[in-house]
């Protein structure tokens, strides 16, 4: 099957172009390289030994995007192609909608246009918000609180509407939580440009003295030890998760499913960085200070769901997470823009 990746030059899309790859789908890649670099898929392809086509196409180019989904013979899209930071939705809520609605909606009718079956589509748990039950169930009420966060459900919505009018088209949405960690060989990994923001990046980087130390971000919720509680979960189970999705739309029958991928259990800050330490002998210098604006105390995911419709498990420990981000760091202390060490 040819399977087209939007967002394939990403954090999530080159592992999962790499895990792709393995379980011998054919791969196609589409890239504008806003927040990436072409030599991530480079690396996919040493490490995979299998060459494959990147564009540098803007999913909201809907000519271009037609071309390539021609050419190609696409039977299945992964939908990665997007901007994620919270932070910056506030401050920039149109370029947030414009790429996220606008790309996914040009991908969508694309894909009516030239009768592409299946999607899985890149979700999150920030389209839940605040929620009294945990570990979160899909079934939840979603509260999304920022910008971001709406475009993910305007995009889920669309993608149920598109469904329910045409019963050749399927999809799997995925909920990601906190996905962290890198491919064990250390080729590949996080590369944000600029500075990044999520809490693994920022360890890794102040255990190398690249950024200050450590700011724990409040240790004052209502959680066992005061710091936040999130469900981190390796990269490469969640690119397996999209092999997974892409297996059971082939034997589904039509309609969107709805999944989380998590670990399925809750990791306070502080846990995790004494994995961390455990993990890799490396020590991370920190402090404590003032909660983030809008930060959830908690939140972790239900994962019976992706279970048993995905027949989907993360395999991979937080050591393992943390070790392999370690690793990816001290190989490539500039990303994939500078030397490898
Ligand atoms: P990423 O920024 O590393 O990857 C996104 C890729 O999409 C980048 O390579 C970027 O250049 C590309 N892109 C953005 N807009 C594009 C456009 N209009 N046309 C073509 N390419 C475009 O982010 P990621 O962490 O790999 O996230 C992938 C997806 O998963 C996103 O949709 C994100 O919202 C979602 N997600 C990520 C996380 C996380 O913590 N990493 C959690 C939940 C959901
Ligand atoms: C994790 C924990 C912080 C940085 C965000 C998005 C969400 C999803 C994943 C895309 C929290 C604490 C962090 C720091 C800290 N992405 N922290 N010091 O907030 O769960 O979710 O990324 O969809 O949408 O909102 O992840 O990695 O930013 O924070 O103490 O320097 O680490 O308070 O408890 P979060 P995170």
């Amino acid at each position: 099957m040819s399977v087209l990746v939007t967002g394939g030059c990403g954090y999530l899309g080159s592992h999962t172009c790499l895990a792709l790859l393995e379980a011998g789908y054919e791969v196609v890649a589409v890239d504008n390289l806003c927040n990436s670099s072409r030599e991530s898929l480079k690396r996919v392809s040493e490490l995979t030994g299998q060459p494959f086509k990147l564009y540098e196409c803007d999913v909201r180019n809907g000519m271009q995007l037609m071309q390539v989904v021609e050419q190609n013979n696409v039977e299945a899209v992964i939908h990665f192609a997007a901007l994620k930071s919270v932070s910056e939705s506030f401050e920039k809520p149109l370029e947030y909608y414009e790429n996220n609605v606008g790309g996914t909606l040009t991908l969508l009718r694309v894909m009516a246009l030239q009768k592409v079956p299946y999607l899985v589509f890149s979700s999150s748990a920030t389209v839940y918000g605040e929620q009294e039950v945990q570990p979160v169930h899909e079934s939840a009420a979603l509260r999304p609180c920022s910008p971001y966060g709406r475009t993910k459900v305007t995009c889920e919505e669309m993608i149920e509407a598109a469904a329910r009018a045409n019963p050749d088209f399927s999809a799997v949405i995925l909920r990601y939580f906190n996905p962290v960690g890198a491919h064990e060989s250390g080729r590949i990994g996080e590369a944000p440009q600029g500075e990044p923001s999520n809490l693994l990046p920022r360890l890794t980087r102040a255990a190398a003295g690249s950024l200050p130390p450590l700011v724990i971000a409040g240790d004052d919720f209502p959680t066992p030890d005061g710091t936040g509680l999130r469900d981190y979960v390796h990269v490469c189970d969640i690119a397996q998760g999209h092999v997974a999705a892409l297996e059971a739309l082939e034997r589904r029958p039509s309609g969107v499913l709805t999944c989380n991928l998590g670990a399925g259990r809750p990791v306070s800050v502080r846990e995790l960085i004494d994995t961390f330490e455990r993990a890799t002998g490396v020590s991370v210098p920190c402090r404590v200070g003032p909660r983030r604006e809008g930060d959830l105390a908690a939140c972790w995911a239900d994962i019976t769901r992706a279970r048993q419709e995905l027949g989907w498990s993360p395999l991979r420990t937080m050591e393992e997470a943390c070790r392999d981000a370690w690793n990816w760091q001290s190989q490539n202390p500039f990303g994939y823009d500078g030397p490898v060490l």
